[in-house]
C-alpha cells in the first residue's frame, strides 16, 4: 500500500456480515462519501448504502467512520484517517438492512411517539401566526429545527444501547422544539408523553450526541430543559 492509496474496511452483510478490505486511491479532498462510492461504482456494485443530496442536507449518508458516527458526504477522509486504514461501518442502535445501510423505521417512529408532528389551531383561512424573532421561545425552537434527521445522535447514544425504548436525542430535540413553539397547542399531552419511562429523565447526560451531532445543534440541551419543565409542572401545574 502507498501514499495514494487507502485501505477501505467496509461492512458487508447484515448483523451477522464482516468486514471487507478495499484499496481505493486517494483524491484532493476526498470524503468518505468519495470512497464508498468509488468502491460501489468501480470494485463491487452489489455494495448497498445511502446518500441523496451529497451537501449535508437530507442526513442520508450517515455512517460509523473508524468508530464514531458521521455524516459521510462532509467528512474529509483527511480528517478521519488512521494510518492508511478508514473503518466504515454502518449505523449503531439500528437495524441492519444490508452492508451500510439501516432501517431508520424505530428511529422515526420514536420522532411520532414523541409528538414531533406540530399541532396548529389556526386553518389556511387565518392569518399568518406572528412570532417574534427574538423571543425567548423561538430563539430556543429554532436551533431544534435545523436538525436532518441524520440518526448520528442516537447512533452514538449509549442510552439507547442500552434501554432501546428510550425515545433517544433526536425525537426529544424535536419534542423540546414544539415545547417552545407558541402556535403549537398540545404541549400538555407532549409533555405527558416525554416524561415516561423512555423519556427524558432515561437521558444520563453523557453529552455524545451534543458533541458530534454535525449541524451543531444541541439535544443535551433540549433534554435538559424537557427534564426541568416535567419537573417545574409536576410541581407547580401547568402556568396558564
Ligand atoms: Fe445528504 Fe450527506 S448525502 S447529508
Amino acid at each position: 500500500m502507498n501514499a495514494s492509496h487507502l485501505r477501505a474496511k467496509v461492512w458487508r452483510g447484515t448483523e451477522n456480515g464482516d468486514f471487507v478490505t478495499y484499496d481505493v486511491p486517494r483524491n484532493e479532498s476526498q470524503t468518505v462519501l468519495d470512497v464508498v462510492t468509488y468502491i460501489q461504482r468501480h470494485l463491487d456494485s452489489t455494495l448497498s448504502y445511502r446518500f441523496s443530496c451529497r451537501v449535508g442536507m437530507c442526513g442520508s449518508c450517515a455512517m460509523n467512520v473508524n468508530g464514531i458516527a458521521r455524516w459521510t458526504c462532509r467528512t474529509h477522509v483527511s480528517k478521519v484517517l488512521k494510518g492508511d486504514v478508514l473503518e466504515i461501518a454502518p449505523l449503531s442502535n439500528l437495524p441492519v438492512i444490508k452492508d451500510l445501510a439501516t432501517d431508520m423505521k424505530v428511529f422515526f417512529d420514536k420522532w411520532a411517539r414523541a409528538m414531533g408532528q406540530f399541532h396548529g389551531s389556526k386553518t389556511r383561512h387565518d392569518e399568518f401566526a406572528l412570532v417574534d424573532p427574538a423571543s425567548k421561545e423561538r430563539v430556543a425552537a429554532a436551533d431544534g429545527t435545523e436538525c436532518i434527521g441524520c440518526g448520528v445522535c442516537y447512533s452514538s447514544c449509549d442510552v439507547v444501547t442500552w434501554l432501546p425504548d428510550f425515545l433517544g436525542p433526536a425525537a426529544l430535540n424535536r419534542s423540546w422544539t414544539l415545547m417552545n413553539d407558541i402556535r403549537d397547542v398540545k404541549h400538555a399531552e407532549r409533555l405527558e408523553v416525554v416524561a415516561g419511562d423512555a423519556g427524558c429523565h432515561s437521558c444520563h447526560t453523557q453529552g455524545s450526541c451534543t458533541e458530534r451531532c454535525p449541524k451543531h445543534i444541541a439535544p443535551s440541551f433540549s433534554i435538559a430543559g424537557l427534564k426541568q419543565l416535567t419537573v417545574t409542572e409536576a410541581i407547580w401545574g401547568k402556568k396558564s
